[in-house]
């Protein structure tokens, strides 16, 4: 299916019209009104604490680090960049896994020994802050989190998958290409320590938070939806699938009190897709209708979203005192068109089955619902990078009506890093910097190799890499046409 792709309309009013024939209710402004305008207003983000601005910049690993899980010079250069945005808030800067064996990939920093962690932490700190002296914005770092994770269902410590899912998932189970172990109880409180010290390392090392991530199919968030799960982690009740969660934040509370917490979570989602096999083109399908898993999926219709739970969630992060929140979608394993809406699909993906917008459109009216219940809570939106040329002008919009209050920044950052600096200053946006959403940012690391920009970021287009993924884009081409 094509699509014409954002970038390709013209005018503000072409662009709102086709948003009105998808029956999307993604707003526009005209123009964009730089540091005046609604994107360059301060913000409260704890008490007595500001952002000087609306941008976020999402965590973004880069399947980098060295295999004994310490920053690379490639890692180091990503979160230079990331404090060159002039984004007021840096956001996880990547997932860093609280053990080696809960790693999404070998090359994925990750806590070993806590005085190496807190040495590696501070010198990504140290890129930040330079990056930030580096374009005059002077020697205050800002709120910069770290992103905690253990990657559970998706753990490939060693490359191959070595799944330790939070439940039993038929479909999902296949999928991992052996049998897979679920979690124990007893490991799960294992994992809760390292989370504690993880936060600890990273509290000495001067993040201001950490993320409790629950999203993208890891660990927390699988436990969310963790039904059939016995024990004290899952079952039918809430209570039960939130219990982890909650007894986490409690004890890194307790241990840290001076350490604020955020989470950033999968708060819809959908059943997994699959490459449809009727279609020519390869275009995305549901892959099994009688899927009953998941948070925040409706169970008599797996295509669709409930927000019932995800409600109760929010309300439950409330009375926590976690007031950053980060909203996403699903997971890019087994729903990507919803994780990360794309004109063109990683390897392991499948072509769009409806245009990409409509998924931007989930993202930013799930954000609004969960701002309209919750207006104390601190939001960040996803899933901008699609619109693109347009990206400012709905983020504009959207931030004016108080549907989000920080507009989430994650592949066009890659492309890109300089695009907050330029929206607030007024500059155009070098179109040849747009992130075109070509998705080999994911495909690499999906085939072993270090994630980044190869077709806009001068550094990448020059990488050996390069060369490969160009090969695996081609035969993935022949094999869709035979
Ligand atoms: C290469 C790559 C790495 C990512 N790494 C992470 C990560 O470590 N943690 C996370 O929560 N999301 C991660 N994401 C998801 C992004 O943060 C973001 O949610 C997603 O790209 C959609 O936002 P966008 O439309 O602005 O790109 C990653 C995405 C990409 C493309
Ligand atoms: S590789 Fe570059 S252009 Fe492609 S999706 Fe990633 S950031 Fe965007």
């Amino acid at each position: 299916m094509k699509f014409k792709l954002p970038g390709s309309f013209r005018t503000p009013e072409d662009f709102r019209g086709r948003l009105e024939e998808l029956g999307l209710s993604v707003a526009l402004d005209d123009a964009c009104e730089g540091a005046e305008g609604p994107l360059g207003q301060p913000l409260e983000w704890a008490p007595g604490r500001h952002l000087a601005n609306r941008f976020a910049i999402h965590p973004m690993e880069g399947w980098d680090g060295t295999r004994d899980g310490s920053p690379s010079d490639l890692t180091l250069r990503r979160w230079r960049r990331f404090g060159r945005s002039g984004a007021a808030l840096i956001w996880g800067g990547e997932a860093y896994a609280v053990q080696a064996d809960g790693r999404a990939n070998p090359n994925q920093l990750f806590l070993d020994d806590e005085e190496k962690a807190v040495r590696e932490l501070g010198a990504l700190l140290d890129e930040i802050r330079q990056g930030r002296q580096e374009i005059g914005a002077g020697d205050d770092l800002g709120p910069v989190g770290l992103q905690l994770t253990h990657s559970g269902r998706w753990s490939r410590p060693d490359g191959p998958m070595a799944s330790r899912p939070a439940t039993r998932d038929e479909l999902l189970d296949a999928r991992a290409g052996a049998e897979v172990e679920v979690l124990t109880d007893d490991e799960l409180r294992h994992i809760q320590d390292r989370y504690v010290l993880a936060a600890r390392a990273a509290a000495r090392a001067g993040f201001e938070f950490v993320d409790v991530k629950a999203c993208h199919g890891y660990l927390l968030h699988e436990l969310l939806g963790a039904r059939q799960r016995p024990g004290p982690y899952g079952g039918p009740d809430f209570e039960d699938r939130t219990r982890f969660f909650v007894e986490l934040v409690e004890r890194i509370r307790a241990e840290l009190p001076e350490l604020e917490i955020g989470c950033r979570v999968s708060l819809a989602d959908v059943v997994p897709h699959q490459p449809s096999t009727d279609h020519e083109d390869r275009r995305g399908e549901p892959a099994a209708l009688s899927w009953r898993h998941g948070f925040g999926v409706n169970h008599d219709d797996p295509t669709r979203i409930d927000m019932e739970e995800p409600k109760r969630f929010l309300a439950l992060l409330e009375s926590l005192g976690v007031r950053l929140v980060n909203v996403t979608l699903g997971s890019p394993y087994y729903n990507p068109h919803l994780q990360r809406p794309a004109a063109y699909p990683p390897s392991d993906g499948y072509q769009p089955f409806a245009d990409p917008l409509v998924f931007v459109g989930a993202h930013l009216d799930i954000v609004r619902e969960a701002k309209a219940a919750h207006p104390d809570l601190v939001f960040v939106g996803t899933g901008y990078t699609y619109l693109m040329d347009w990206l400012p002008h709905v983020a504009q919009a959207e931030v004016r009506a108080g549907h989000v209050d920080l507009v989430g920044l994650g592949r066009m950052v890659l492309s890109y890093p300089e695009l907050p600096r330029d929206v607030l200053a007024g500059r155009p946006m070098p179109r040849k910097l747009i992130c075109r959403t070509f998705s080999d940012c994911t495909t690499a690391p999906r085939n072993g190799m270090v994630s980044g920009c190869y077709p806009l970021d001068p550094d990448y287009k020059d990488r050996p890499e390069r060369d490969r993924l160009e090969e695996i884009k081609r035969a993935l081409k022949e094999s869709n046409k035979a």
